[in-house]
C-alpha cells in the first residue's frame, strides 16, 4: 500500500540518502529522524544537507498562485503598517514558517501524533520529543509512525528526537529540554519565522492557513507571551524556594527537594513571570541560544534553583532587554481559563463557545480524546481523524482526502478562523493596549 503511495507521489529520486526502511537503522541511531539528523552531523557540523522536498509542495520557480485572493485579501490590511492605496491591494506577502516542539511523556504518541495533524502545514518545520518518562520503544515507534506518512516523507519537516531529555515540571529541566529543542530547530532550518513551544494538552483553535496568513502580515521580530512584574504572594512563593532538579545531574527518577532556606529575589534584572508557552521570533530564539549576550546565560543560571522557572526564563530575558523589550506583546495567543490559584481548568464540551469567540490561535488544557476535540476537528479544522487539516496546499476533491494531492505550499486559503485571530490581535495591537501592558515594572 505505501510502496504502491509512494510510486504514485514521488518521483524517483537519485539522492544517495540512506532511506531507514528497515527498523533496525532506526533503532541502533541515539537521534532519530525523518532527515536523518545523526547521519549527517557525525561527518560534518554543517546542517544537513537532504534530498529536496517534494516538487509540487515547494515549486521551484512557478509565479505564486494566489488562489483566494479576493476573499481574503480585505481581512488583514489594517494590522500592516502600510499606507492606504485606492489602487489594487497588494498580492499578499508570502507566508512565514513556523517551527513547532511539542513534547509529551509516557503514553503520549497518539496524542502528539493527533496534535501533529491538527497543526499540520507543508511550509512549517516540526520537531517531536517524548520525554524520559516514556520508554525507547515508544520513541522509536513514534519515529515510524512519521516515516511511513507519506506526506510528512515528501515535505521532509517532522523530525523526532530520539534520545530523550528529562523533564521535571517544577524545576528546570523543562527550561534546558526546551532550549535543546529550539536549538536542534535552529539548526535544521534556516527558514522559519517563528518558534511556538506546544505540550500535548494543547489543541488549536484556528488552521494553519489561518494562523500563518494572519502572521504573514505582522513584522517578524514580535514576541507573544504572557508576562507581568506584579510577584503577589502566590508568586512569591512560587519563586523564593531553593530547589534542585535532579534531571539535571541524575540519571534515575528522583524527587525535586527543597532547600530549607529561602533566598531574596534578584535585583540585578528585574523578574517577570508569565505563560511557559510562547511564540517566539527566530531573532529572540538565536539571542537566548547563541548566548552572545550574558543575560541568557545569567538567567539561565539563576532559574536552575528556582521552581516554575519555565514560566520566568522567556518573559525575563525579553523584559530586561533593550533589543527585545519593545517586541513583546503580553499574550501567547493562547485559551486559558485559570482558577484563583491560578491553576488551568480542563476544559470540556461546556467551553466550546468561549473558545471559538476568544480569537485566540491554541487552547489549553484538554483531556485526550475529549469530545470538544471531536467538535473543533470537525467545525472549526474540517479535519477527519487521521488526516491532516486541508489548507491550499490540498488539491483532492474529495473533503476528506483532499490533501492526497499536493499543491503550492505558499498558496494559503484562510477561513473564518483568520478573521477570529484578527479581531484579536487588532485589539491586542492597538496602541493603547500595546504599550501600556507591555514590559510594564510595576
Ligand atoms: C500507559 O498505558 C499503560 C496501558 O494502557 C498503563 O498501564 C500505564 O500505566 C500508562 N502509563 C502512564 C504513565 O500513564
Ligand atoms: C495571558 O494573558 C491574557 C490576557 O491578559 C489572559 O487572558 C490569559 O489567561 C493569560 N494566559 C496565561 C496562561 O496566564
Ligand atoms: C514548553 O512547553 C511545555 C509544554 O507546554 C512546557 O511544559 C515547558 O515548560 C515549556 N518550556 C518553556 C521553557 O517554556
Ligand atoms: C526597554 O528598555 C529601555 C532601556 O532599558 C527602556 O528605556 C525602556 O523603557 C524599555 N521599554 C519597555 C517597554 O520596557
Ligand atoms: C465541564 O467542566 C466543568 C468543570 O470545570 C463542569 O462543571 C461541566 O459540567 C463540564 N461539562 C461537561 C459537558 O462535561
Amino acid at each position: 500500500m505505501q510502496n504502491h503511495l509512494n510510486h504514485h507521489q514521488q518521483p524517483p529520486s537519485t539522492s544517495s540518502t540512506t532511506r531507514p526502511s528497515t527498523p533496525c537503522i532506526l533503532l541502533s541511531a541515539t537521534l532519530i529522524s525523518l532527515l536523518l539528523i545523526l547521519t549527517y552531523t557525525t561527518t560534518s557540523s554543517s546542517p544537513p544537507s537532504l534530498p529536496p522536498p517534494h516538487p509540487s509542495l515547494f515549486p521551484l520557480d512557478s509565479p505564486h498562485r494566489h488562489l483566494f485572493r479576493s476573499s481574503s485579501s480585505t481581512t488583514t490590511t489594517k494590522t500592516t503598517t502600510s499606507l492606504k492605496t485606492d489602487q489594487d491591494p497588494p498580492p499578499p506577502p508570502s507566508p512565514p514558517s513556523i517551527a513547532y516542539l511539542l513534547s509529551g511523556s509516557s503514553n503520549d504518541t497518539g496524542r502528539i501524533l493527533r496534535l501533529l495533524l491538527s497543526i499540520y502545514h507543508p511550509k512549517n518545520i516540526y520537531l517531536l520529543h517524548l520525554d524520559s518518562t516514556a520508554s525507547q520503544a515508544e520513541r522509536d515507534d513514534l519515529a515510524l509512525k512519521i516515516q511511513s506518512f507519506p506526506l510528512f516523507k515528501a515535505a521532509q519537516n517532522v523530525n523526532v528526537v530520539g534520545k530523550a531529555d528529562v523533564v521535571y515540571q517544577q524545576g528546570s529541566s523543562s527550561i534546558s529540554a526546551t532550549l535543546h529543542g529550539a536549538s536542534i530547530l535552529l539548526r535544521i532550518s534556516k527558514n522559519w519565522d517563528w518558534f511556538i513551544n506546544l505540550s500535548v494538552d494543547d489543541y488549536p483553535l484556528v488552521t494553519q492557513d489561518d494562523l500563518l496568513h494572519i502572521l504573514s502580515y505582522l513584522p517578524k521580530d514580535l514576541n507573544f507571551v504572557n508576562h507581568t512584574s506584579y510577584i503577589g504572594w502566590i508568586e512569591s512563593r512560587k519563586l523564593k524556594p531553593i530547589i534542585v532538579d535532579p534531571g539535571l545531574y541524575l540519571l534515575e527518577e528522583n524527587e525535586v527537594f527543597y532547600a530549607t532556606q529561602k533566598r531574596l529575589l534578584p535585583d540585578a534584572f528585574r523578574l517577570f513571570m508569565g505563560s511557559s508557552s510562547a511564540i517566539l521570533s527566530r531573532k529572540f530564539i538565536e539571542f537566548c541560544i547563541l548566548g552572545i549576550d550574558n543575560l541568557p546565560r545569567t538567567v539561565l543560571m539563576y532559574l536552575a534553583n528556582t521552581p516554575s522557572s519555565h514560566s520566568v526564563y522567556f518573559p525575563t530575558i525579553l523584559c530586561n532587554s533593550r533589543k527585545f523589550n519593545r517586541t513583546t506583546i503580553n499574550h501567547n495567543l493562547q485559551y486559558v481559563s485559570l482558577n484563583s490559584r491560578k491553576e488551568p481548568y480542563l476544559l470540556n464540551s461546556s467551553y466550546y463557545n468561549d473558545l471559538v469567540q476568544s480569537g485566540a490561535a491554541f487552547a489549553s488544557r484538554f483531556l485526550p480524546d475529549d469530545p470538544i476535540l471531536h467538535r473543533l476537528d470537525q467545525e472549526i479544522l474540517h479535519r477527519g481523524p487521521g488526516k491532516p487539516v486541508p489548507g491550499g496546499w490540498c488539491l483532492g476533491d474529495s473533503g476528506l482526502d483532499a490533501c492526497k494531492v499536493w499543491g503550492d505550499a505558499d498558496v494559503l486559503r484562510p477561513g473564518p478562523g483568520a478573521k477570529r485571530l484578527e479581531k484579536h490581535l487588532l485589539e491586542l495591537l492597538s496602541e493603547g493596549a500595546l504599550r501600556s501592558q507591555q514590559c510594564v515594572v510595576d
